[in-house]
């Protein structure tokens, strides 16, 4: 079998005892649907952000509201579909008010989720997106600022964090410092994956 329908089975798999999983709190705090993430099962480059809002709540998506749109376009002027990343969340049930998940909440779905998801696609490169995505998978406070555009090389994981696109949202003058970040995030991906 092609090795992305294989991962793509894999990763089914992976979702199918979790569809209405009620492991943390999160479940019973007015999500209706566990956002479990998109995108090529094999890609080179994986995104992850911190967790759904309500539009990804509503549409079961990740990255499609106000924010999403922002990594969508900007993922889009560097030539690069978000068909042909995988872009997934920490915690993939939305917290609410958008609240920061908790420690107990991330560090639950990231063993059940989020640490199997990056397993079966192999990411060359992980490209964290805000505080939040980088502490849970570093296991150390941060500082998004002196930490984005750097690699970090942490257990078997190859990381490349930047800012957060809602931070861009309220931040526009940010934006080129985002835009760089993730084209050598996809350059990086791309020349990783070819060795
Ligand atoms: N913010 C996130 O961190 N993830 C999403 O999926 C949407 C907004």
């Amino acid at each position: 079998m092609d090795k992305k329908l294989f991962k793509e089975q894999l990763l089914r798999e992976l979702y199918e005892p979790y569809r209405k999983c009620m492991k943390c709190p999160l479940a019973t705090q007015g999500r209706t649907t566990v956002v479990f993430g998109e995108g090529n099962a094999d890609a080179d480059l994986m995104i992850i952000g911190e967790g759904p809002g309500r539009d990804e709540d509503a549409q079961g998506r990740p990255f499609v509201g106000r924010s999403g749109q922002l990594l969508t376009r900007t993922l889009q002027a560097l030539g690069q579909s978000r068909e042909n990343v995988f872009i997934t969340n920490i915690v993939k049930c939305r917290p609410p008010e958008n609240r920061v998940p908790t420690d107990q909440e991330s560090a639950t779905c990231k063993q059940l989720l989020l640490a199997k998801q990056i397993k079966i696609v192999q990411p060359a490169l992980i490209c964290t997106l805000g505080s939040t995505a980088l502490r849970h998978l570093i296991n150390e406070e941060v500082k998004i600022t002196s930490m984005r555009g750097k690699i970090i090389d942490k257990d078997d994981l190859r990381l490349f964090p930047t800012y957060h696109p809602a931070f861009i949202l309220r931040n526009p003058g940010q934006l080129p410092i985002f835009t760089d970040d993730l084209r050598h995030a996809i350059e990086l991906a791309k020349k990783l994956k070819a060795k």
